[in-house]
């Protein structure tokens, strides 16, 4: 009898959330990716980790694509008889760049593209991945960047029928020529810890400040009035207290807007800084400036210059391998 293997690649974009005042609420799409690859095989679990920091990331159970992959099978009631998961790691780990959604979305979707090759049962939709990939993250705002690409705004309501988290994801797409410079410095944060130094509660008036903020954010984005971000970045709700965190946040902040960058912010739950600027401007200039200023803190970071990724995940079921 002729045993049919499946298999299947998703390549996922790294992502930056909450640009400032959009905590939990606003992501954007990077030129800069991880591949998953997922194999049938004829017996045993095999899991491989390459690539960026891949040491960081555990080739056991515990991995969270590994998790992933797993959910949608016992979703689907399916057990294949081995598997083999790669994850092909391109975003440096822990740094607030949506490495961890990356590898959740990975596993999702290869899992869901091989139930879909085998059964041809209907794939599940972009909502009910967004669903399953939130119920992992906690919030939205990571895996709804890295799946859709581009500016991604969603909001949250606790659970559906399933009792998944239902997630409204819209998708805009920014001016073409936007780059973001990112400055990696050399030591992890979890977003765990990130979030532990938030309060429990926030001023009125803060509140207040930061939906005007994210509001004008997102219509200077999509109108193209890019003058406004360093107004329209800046942010009460979390950023005061992770930049404790960090060493060297302030100075790395003037050093980039002295250099001409449209603004800054810290990349996710950091302790990754972005800055912002059109490919006109001298990005190589600020992202030498932000280098500088965490040296001058006693810190190594690696910048890279990026675009938008405006087209999310792809995923390919390139091959169908016969194994008598
Ligand atoms: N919005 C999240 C946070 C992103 O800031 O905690 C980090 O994963």
């Amino acid at each position: 009898m002729t045993e049919i293997y499946l298999s299947a690649t998703a390549k996922i974009p790294a992502s930056t959330t909450n640009l400032g005042p959009g905590f939990d609420v606003l992501g954007i799409g990077l030129s800069l990716y991880s591949r998953v690859i997922l194999e049938e095989k004829a017996s045993g679990t095999k899991i491989i980790c390459l690539g960026e920091d891949s040491e960081k990331i555990p080739a056991t159970p515990d991995n969270i694509a590994y998790q992933a992959v797993m959910k949608i099978f016992d979703h689907f009631n399916y057990q294949p008889p081995g598997l083999q998961l790669t994850i092909d790691n391109g975003i440096p780990a822990i740094r607030g760049l949506g490495g961890s959604g990356t590898a959740i979305l990975g596993g999702l979707l290869t899992a869901n593209s091989i139930c879909h090759q085998r059964f041809g049962i209907e794939s599940l939709s972009c909502s009910e991945i967004l669903s399953f990939a939130t119920e992992f993250e906690g919030h939205p705002d990571n895996v709804a960047a890295s799946l859709l690409g581009g500016v991604v705004v969603s909001a949250m309501e606790h659970s559906n029928k399933d009792n998944l988290p239902s997630v409204m994801s819209i998708k805009l797409l920014p001016p073409s020529d936007l780059r973001l410079i990112v400055a990696i410095p050399d030591f992890t944060l979890t977003t765990q810890k990130a979030r532990s130094v938030l309060p429990d509660s926030v001023n009125f008036s803060d509140a207040v400040f930061n939906i005007g903020r994210s509001s004008l954010l997102v219509a200077a984005l999509v109108t193209d009035n890019l003058d406004l971000l360093a107004t329209a970045m800046q942010d009460q709700l979390h950023q005061p207290y992770r930049a404790k965190l960090i060493p060297g946040f302030n100075e790395v902040f003037e050093a980039a807007m002295s250099a001409g960058a449209l603004s800054v912010s810290l990349s996710g739950a950091g302790p990754t800084m972005i800055a912002y600027a059109r490919s006109s401007s001298n990005t190589k200039k600020i992202s030498e400036r932000m280098t500088y200023a965490f040296k001058n803190n006693g810190l190594n970071c690696q910048t890279q210059i990026l675009s938008v990724d405006i087209n999310g995940t792809k995923v390919d079921s390139p091959s169908r391998k016969s194994i008598l």
